[in-house]
C-alpha cells in the first residue's frame, strides 16, 4: 500500500510504497479514504508530540471501510504511538473505530476526530445560560466549538484574526480582532465562557474580557505558549482559567464525544468546516497551508 512517512524530524514526509498492516488481536483493519491533517501533525513531524521510532506514519483520525461497513477511526494512538491515518490502510484497535453513521458525507466524517471530540469536550459544561467566546473559530476544533456550544442553546460570538467573510458558523457575531482588541469587541456580549485554542496574549486578554466568574478553558497554543496573565484581575472576578488535552481523555469518554458529534452531523445540527481535500501525494502541501493559515476550518488528504 502507499503511505505518506516521517524518515527524519523536521523534514517532509515522503510517499512510500510498504507491505499492508495486519490487524493484530482486537484491532481492525480499516481502508482508509480520506484522513484528516491536524496541528499535532505537524509538532510530531517536528519532533516536539514525543518521540517516535523513524520511519513512521502520521495522522490521527481518518475515515474508511472495515469489513463491509463504512467507519471513523480516532484515538487509541493512532499517528502518535502507532502508525497513523496517512495511508491507504491502517490496523486499528477496535476501542478507535466507530460506525459511519448514515447519510455523513465520509469527507465531513474526515475532519471530526481530534477537532470534534476536543470542541465536544470543550462545550461539555456549557449551558443555555452561557454566553461563550470561541477564539480561533475559524480554526477545525474553533468552528466545530460554535456549533456544539450553539447546539447547547448558548449565545455565541467567534473570534477569528483573518478569515471572518467565511465564517457562516451560526456565531451571532463574528469579530476580527487581536488581543489587544479583545476586550474592546466583546465588551457588550460579556462572555461566560472563553474557549482559548489560542494563548500567547490572547489568554491575558481572555481574563480581562470575560465575565465575573466566567470560565476559560485552554486548549491550545496557536498564537504562543507564553503569555502574562493579571492574576490580581483572576482572583478579584472569581474566573476559572483552566486547560484542556484531548489526549489525556478516557478511551470512553472519547468514543462517547465521537459518536455524539457524528449524531450531530448526520442530524443536520452540525456541518464540519472543510476547506480542501488533497490527494494524500500532497501531504506536505497541506501542511505548509495549515502552518502558513491558509487553511479555514480543515484539510482532508484522500486515498
Ligand atoms: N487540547 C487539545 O486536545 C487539542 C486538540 C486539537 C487541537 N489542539 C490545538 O488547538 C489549536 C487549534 O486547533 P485546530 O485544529 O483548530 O487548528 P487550526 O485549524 O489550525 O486553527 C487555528 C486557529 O487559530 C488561529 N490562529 C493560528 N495562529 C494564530 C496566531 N498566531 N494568532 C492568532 N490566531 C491564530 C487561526 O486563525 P486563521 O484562520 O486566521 O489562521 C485559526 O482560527 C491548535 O493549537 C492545536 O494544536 C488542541
Amino acid at each position: 500500500m502507499r503511505a505518506a512517512r516521517l524518515h527524519e524530524f523536521k523534514s517532509p514526509l515522503r510517499i512510500d510504497d510498504v507491505p499492508d498492516p495486519v490487524a493484530g488481536p482486537d484491532e481492525v483493519l480499516v481502508r482508509l479514504t480520506h484522513a484528516g491533517v491536524n496541528p499535532i501533525d505537524l509538532r510530531l513531524r517536528d519532533g516536539g508530540a514525543g518521540r517516535v521510532d523513524l520511519p513512521f506514519v502520521p495522522g490521527c483520525d481518518g475515515v474508511g471501510v472495515a469489513g463491509s461497513g463504512p467507519v471513523v477511526v480516532y484515538g487509541a494512538g493512532l499517528g502518535l504511538r502507532r502508525a497513523g491515518t496517512y495511508a491507504e490502510q491502517v490496523a486499528v484497535p477496535s476501542a478507535g473505530v466507530v460506525r459511519l453513521p448514515d447519510g455523513v458525507d465520509p469527507v465531513q466524517a474526515a475532519g471530526i476526530g481530534l477537532a470534534g471530540v476536543t470542541a465536544w469536550a470543550l462545550v461539555e459544561r456549557v449551558t443555555a445560560a452561557d454566553r461563550v467566546l470561541v477564539l480561533g473559530a475559524s480554526g477545525g476544533v474553533g468552528s466545530l466549538a460554535v456549533q456544539l456550544a450553539r447546539s447547547a442553546g448558548a449565545r455565541v460570538w467567534a473570534q477569528t484574526p483573518s478569515s471572518s467573510d467565511r465564517l457562516d458558523l451560526g456565531a451571532e457575531r463574528v469579530v476580527g480582532c487581536d488581543a489587544d482588541g479583545l476586550r474592546s469587541a466583546v465588551r457588550s456580549f460579556e462572555p461566560t465562557v472563553v474557549l482559548d485554542g489560542l494563548g500567547g496574549a490572547f489568554t491575558g486578554a481572555a481574563v480581562r474580557s470575560v465575565a465575573d466568574g466566567g470560565r476559560i478553558t485552554v486548549f491550545g497554543v496557536s498564537a504562543g505558549a507564553r503569555g502574562e496573565v493579571d492574576f490580581a484581575t483572576l482572583y478579584r472576578r472569581s474566573v476559572t482559567l483552566r486547560g484542556h488535552a484531548s489526549l489525556a481523555m478516557p478511551a470512553a469518554a472519547v468514543r462517547d464525544a465521537l459518536v455524539g458529534c457524528l449524531e450531530l452531523v448526520a442530524g443536520g445540527q452540525v456541518r464540519v468546516l472543510v476547506d480542501e481535500v488533497l490527494p494524500l501525494g500532497a501531504v506536505n502541501a497541506a501542511h505548509r497551508r495549515l502552518a502558513e493559515r491558509r487553511a479555514t476550518g480543515k484539510l482532508v488528504l484522500a486515498n
